[in-house]
């Protein structure tokens, strides 16, 4: 039997070797990004984007998802002692190449910082998405005029660049230029 693809590991904030989740912030605040529904990959046992927005007066709504149980963890006890957080920041656990899109709603932001980081044969064994599945999946539930997100930084950044050239390609996507690290496709259609 084989097992689910989960992250054994855990993330610290850590500005110097991955500040992605950080230049998101300060790209949200920049653009002055007001009550925008937000999915996040990867929230690291920080949790810094579910936390940051729920605690500023962005009224932001953010969906995190971690594969890691750790991290998991750790956003249980941080809702357990921040009830509030608990209606702007919901993660879950689970692997983001089974994704469903019946599940999902619009989103005006979506961050695919480690595509191509963690995707391995394990998952075709339980035949998950593939970086590129997964990636035109959501871009399906980008709303109008908004935003997916790519990691510039990423030791991965080379699969992810070969996935913003076929999303490009297959889909009503332009380039927006870049923000720090981040590189910015907006959907192009409206
Ligand atoms: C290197 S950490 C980075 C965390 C955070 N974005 C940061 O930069 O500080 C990678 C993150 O991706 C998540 N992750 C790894 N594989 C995943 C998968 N298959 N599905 C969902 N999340 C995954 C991990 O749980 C972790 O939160």
């Amino acid at each position: 039997m084989s097992k689910l693809n989960f992250w054994n590991s855990t993330w610290p904030l850590d500005e110097a070797q991955c500040p992605c989740d950080l230049h998101f912030l300060d790209y949200l605040q920049s653009r002055n990004a007001q009550s925008s529904t937000i999915f996040h990959f990867g929230t690291g046992n920080h949790h810094i984007v579910g936390l940051r927005l729920a605690q500023s007066d962005s009224n932001c709504a953010v969906l995190g998802i971690t594969a890691s149980p750790q991290e998991y963890e750790d956003y249980v006890r941080l809702l357990i002692d921040n009830p509030q957080l608990g209606r702007s920041y919901k993660a879950w656990f689970g692997d983001i190449y089974q994704l469903d899109a019946r599940l999902l709603p619009m989103f005006d932001y979506i961050t695919l910082f480690h595509v191509g980081e963690f995707r391995t044969a394990e998952n075709d064994r339980y035949g998950a998405l593939t970086d590129l599945e997964m990636t035109l999946l959501l871009a399906d539930q980008v709303k109008p005029g908004g935003e997916i997100l790519f990691y510039t930084g990423s030791y991965a950044y080379d699969i992810a660049e070969r996935v913003e050239a076929e999303l490009l390609r297959q889909r009503p996507f332009e380039r927006r230029g870049t923000f720090k690290s981040l590189q910015i496709l907006g959907r192009s259609d409206f």
